[in-house]
């Protein structure tokens, strides 16, 4: 209860982007080829939301607050939502709801393939982000959901090869996602946290 506002407020600011090119595409507002910028907008919306979603743990270590740790199961869930909206909206603006052009697509173009491996594994966190998952798989639990890290790995990869003209834009969310990543190595991880950020962060899982 104690961080229902907060929860919500992440709610709102998580589903504004949806909603208002949702409106923007209603009044034909994007442009020349609003389906490729649908898209590409969904997809980079589900990349950050993973960065957001790992920078929890080092935020709350931080500073101490455990209303970071309060949102983060959200704001997986939230990426994952997004990855979903970006391939539904590949599948039916960019393929015409073509499954023959699907199976072109996977053998001419690997960053395809690269992303469907990132989505399996997104699919698999979000399906255990229940505390159901939690109390059944244990300890197994903790290990399959660093699988984050591939995750992003795989999403910078089809980025980087499907996207090959802005590489500053690359650069700039791949700088991020291995500063994050870093911060999280065994060695590293414990060095630098403040107050009673291991208990918080056991009540709120
Ligand atoms: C079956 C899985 C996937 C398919 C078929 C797919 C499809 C695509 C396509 C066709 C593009 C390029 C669009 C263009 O021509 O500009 C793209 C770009 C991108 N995708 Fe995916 N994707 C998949 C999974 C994912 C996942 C899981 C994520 C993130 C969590 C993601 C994030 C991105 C990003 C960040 C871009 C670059 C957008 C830009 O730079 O403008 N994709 N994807």
């Amino acid at each position: 209860m104690r961080y229902v506002p907060w929860r919500l407020a992440v709610f709102f600011a998580a589903l504004q982007p949806v909603v208002l090119w949702g409106y923007q595409a209603w009044i034909l507002a994007l442009g020349g080829d609003p389906g490729k910028v649908l898209v590409d907008r969904l997809g980079l919306t589900a990349l950050s939301l993973l960065l957001i979603t790992l920078a929890m743990t080092p935020l709350q270590r931080l500073t101490g607050w455990g209303g970071w740790l309060a949102v983060r199961r959200q704001l997986g869930l939230w990426c994952f939502a997004y990855a979903s909206l970006h391939i539904a909206g590949y599948a039916i603006f960019l393929l015409g709801l073509d499954l023959q052009q699907l199976l072109v697509d996977f053998a001419k173009r690997p960053y395809i393939f690269v992303g469907a491996l990132a989505f399996l594994g997104l699919f698999s966190l979000a399906l255990t982000s229940n505390r159901f998952s939690v109390r059944r798989l244990g300890r197994r639990w903790k290990r399959l959901h660093r699988l984050i890290y591939p995750v992003l790995g795989l999403v910078l990869l089809h980025m980087l090869w499907g996207v090959r003209a802005d590489l500053g834009e690359w650069l700039l969310y791949a700088v991020l996602g291995a500063g994050l990543l870093a911060l999280r190595l065994p060695g590293l991880s414990g060095r630098w946290h403040f107050g009673a950020s291991a208990d918080a962060e056991k009540k709120m899982q």
